[in-house]
């Protein structure tokens, strides 16, 4: 039976999309080297769905190891998620952001080839257009320039899928570029679990929600946005799960290398998504207006019409579901996968 390879799907994304995919029938095998996640989190997607995934605790880049994987198993498509993502420590680190990203990948790919298999789904990012001249965002905008090696390593991996299609027409490959996931399943059983001091804001909101953390930092409040603080389009990580399933169908019809913004087309400010946060809660929630962050843009949000036309899929949850979502993760997980 056919299956779908899920890397990096013990993470936060890759945990929400196999449910969604073991919800539609499909068989998933998960290839993770748990850098960043718990093998809990799958435990708990068998526990949502009843059903199993089969585990391989494994680096992309061990070809050996990925080989066994093929071997193994008859793999219809890809689901590609692993990945280091943090932006500031990639500026630190770009070495291991290269290596990782790119090498990673370039592993990955080399042993689909070698077994056949040429059906790709990537997890790309908003950030391959850099700061978009309006919003908004279509994908035929231009791309770059990125302002940090994490986003470097998602734009040129892009291209380097490009490259291959021309080379070789059979590979069918969709790059999926994610705008700002948030929330969790509705079950409160799997969620975002960052190592450490969240450098994204709704993970920070929710330590300041159960009071971990004193108080938001809103990195800035003199963007040109309705408020002045920044804009961003939030997608509930659950319609962003449901996304994958609609790509992984259109595989089937060979589309080559193309990109689908997700995101919901709406876009909103943090003070919006702390006031969201708050009714989520029922508290008031402490926050000090500090400096714009480096490299921050003043908004992004989709025009997310390409994914309803052509992939026939649209988010259906709005920002009061995220933080809800989000709430009920955080309040039965105080410590994510380590309350247990
Ligand atoms: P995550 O860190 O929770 O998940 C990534 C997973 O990949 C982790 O489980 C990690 O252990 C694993 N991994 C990393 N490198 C690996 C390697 N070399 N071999 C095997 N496993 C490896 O992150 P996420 O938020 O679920 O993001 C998934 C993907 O989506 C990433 O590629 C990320 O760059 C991309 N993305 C995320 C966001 C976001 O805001 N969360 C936005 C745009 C794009
Ligand atoms: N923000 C704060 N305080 C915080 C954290 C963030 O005010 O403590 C603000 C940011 O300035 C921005 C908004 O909240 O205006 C969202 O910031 P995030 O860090 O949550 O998300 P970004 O839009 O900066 O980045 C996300 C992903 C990146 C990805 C990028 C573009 O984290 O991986 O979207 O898609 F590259």
């Amino acid at each position: 039976m056919s299956q779908i390879l899920v890397t990096g799907g013990a993470g936060y994304i890759g945990s929400h999309t196999c449910v969604e995919l073991l919800e539609s029938g499909y068989d998933v095998v998960v290839v993770d080297n748990l850098c960043n996640s718990s093998e809990e989190s799958l435990r708990r997607v068998e526990q949502i769905t009843g059903k199993q995934v089969t585990f391989y605790k494994l680096d992309i880049a061990d070809r050996a190891g990925m080989e066994t994987v093929f071997q193994n198993h008859e793999i219809q498509a890809v689901i590609h998620f692993a990945g280091l993502k943090a932006v500031g420590e990639s500026v630190q680190k770009p070495m291991l952001y290269y290596q990782n990203n790119i090498t990673g990948t370039l592993v990955l790919c080399e042993v689909m080839q070698k077994y056949g298999c040429k059906n790709l789904v990537f997890s790309s990012s908003a950030t391959v257009y850099g700061d978009p001249a309006s919003v908004p965002i279509r994908e035929d905008f231009p791309l770059g320039p990125v302002t940090n090696p994490y986003g470097r390593t998602k734009l040129m991996q892009e291209e380097i899928f490009r490259d291959f299609h021309v080379a070789d027409p059979e590979w069918n490959i969709i790059l999926l570029r994610y705008f700002n996931p948030i929330g969790a399943h509705k079950s409160g059983l799997i969620g975002e679990d960052p190592n450490g001091i969240p450098n994204n804001l709704v993970p920070y909101v929710a330590k300041v929600a159960a009071g971990k953390l004193p108080h938001i930092n809103v990195f800035g409040n003199d963007y040109p946005t309705p408020d002045g603080t920044g804009v961003r389009d939030y997608i509930h990580v659950v319609d962003l799960a449901k996304g994958h399933i609609c790509a992984v169908r259109k595989l089937e019809e060979k589309p080559g290398v193309v990109p689908y913004n997700l995101g919901t087309g709406k876009g909103y400010s943090v003070l919006d998504v702390i006031h969201n946060y708050e009714e989520a809660c029922g508290k008031k929630l402490a926050y000090v207006i500090g400096p714009r962050r480096a490299g921050d843009i003043a908004q992004c949000y989709a025009d997310p019409s390409l994914a309803k036309e052509e992939l026939g899929w649209e988010a259906q949850y709005g920002i009061r579901e995220m933080c809800a979502d989000s709430w009920n993760w955080q309040s039965k997980n105080p410590d994510g996968y380590k309350s247990i």
